[in-house]
């Protein structure tokens, strides 16, 4: 007869194992970048680079020899990063870290300014940094708009237009901006870009469904300007792509998750999350595989061409394009026309 001690070891110890073979199954299906070509001489600026799927970015490029300009906020959290990549990989490209503060124009502008001065052309630019805050917060960015709105979108519309001569400089140029599949959720209201309405209902507890409705809104954002800046850049030898990396784990939601969520959300995160090294290799594959060198206006997951299907409105694609361009001249939210 077995002993009850040991059945109550093995019931765990199976549960585990059999989580564990299933997520092996299914990372079968996870794509893989496969390119490694050499990209000496080759400059990528990575926003966001402090963490999670950024980060891995950098150190997937920086193997591949590449020089890469890690912009986040935090340059002495970065420095520390920096230096344990290069006890992994003390042979590969430039790491340089610098500050950038994507929810303040004028930290921005202050970045621009430094590139121009250092760097004569950049080859990549991936727009990569984001947050994703529960909505009753209320974060704003220094200039006073929602979060999601100022950081996603408008703080990586401004500064990739700053940078647009520096990319032509680089031409052929790609441009890479991580979205993600929760822009089919996303819907674009001009009333009301900053989700006031949204904001107070969860200020109240009434927040509607699961999602952060300024967070996928942010990333369908991303797709449009994606799309717009595509059609504006045919001819100069810039290419412009969306990517969605997949379900990660990564500090992403460290707002919205409490401790207690990952008791019984525990196997959803191991059967259905990726690393961010495994979400990474979609935005890897968009930066850096010559075999798509030449197509823009694409989007990519799991390494490949995704058609969204978001209905997407070219009035609606030219009115963000115009209104994004308004609000930062502006430097406040003002009402929209
Ligand atoms: N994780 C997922 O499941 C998932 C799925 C689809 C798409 N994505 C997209 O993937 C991208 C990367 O996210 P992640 O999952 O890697 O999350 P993460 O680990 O939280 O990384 C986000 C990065 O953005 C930076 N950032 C936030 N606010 C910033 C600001 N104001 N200025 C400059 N940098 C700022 C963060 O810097 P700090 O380190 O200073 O906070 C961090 O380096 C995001 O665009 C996200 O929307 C993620």
């Amino acid at each position: 007869m077995v002993a009850p001690s040991v059945i109550y070891a093995a019931v765990p110890i199976s549960v585990l194992v059999a989580i564990g073979l299933i997520r092996k199954w299914r990372s079968r299906n996870w794509a893989k970048c496969r390119s490694n070509t050499c990209l000496r001489g080759k400059t990528y600026l990575i926003t966001g680079a402090s963490s999670g799927i950024g980060l891995e970015t950098a150190k997937a490029l920086v193997k591949r020899k590449a020089r890469i300009i890690l912009a986040c906020r935090d340059v002495v959290k970065t420095k520390a990063l920096i230096a344990n990549i290069r006890k992994e990989q003390p042979y590969g490209g430039e790491l340089i870290p610098m500050q950038l503060d994507l929810a303040s124009f004028e930290s921005i502008e202050k970045f621009v300014e430094v590139i121009k001065a250092g760097f004569y052309k950049i080859d990549v630019l991936i727009n990569n940094a984001g947050v994703a805050v529960p909505l009753k917060l209320d974060l704003k960015t220094k200039e006073g708009f929602e979060i999601h709105f100022g950081v996603n979108h408008l703080g990586h519309f401004y500064l990739t237009q700053l940078l647009l001569d520096h990319l032509k400089k680089g031409s052929p140029s790609r441009i890479v901006i991580v979205s993600s599949l929760l822009h089919e959720k996303g819907e674009i209201n001009f009333n009301d870009l900053n989700s006031r309405a949204e904001i107070e209902l969860a200020k109240q507890g009434k927040t509607r469904g699961r999602h952060i409705s300024a967070y996928n809104n942010s990333k369908l954002m991303n797709v449009y300007f994606m799309r717009g800046l595509s059609d504006r850049l045919k001819g100069t030898g810039i290419d412009v792509s969306t990517c969605c990396p997949g379900f990660c784990y990564t500090s992403l939601f460290r707002h919205s998750i409490k401790w207690y969520h990952y008791i019984f959300m525990a196997p959803i995160f191991l059967l259905f999350m990726k690393t961010a090294k495994q979400g990474a290799q979609t935005v890897v594959y968009c930066a850096s595989d010559y075999s798509i060198e030449g197509k823009t206006n694409k989007m990519y997951r799991e390494c490949a061409e995704y058609e969204s299907k978001y209905p997407f409105d070219k009035e609606v694609e030219n009115k963000l394009w115009e209104v994004s361009e308004q609000l930062i001249k502006a430097r406040k939210p003002i009402p929209i026309a």
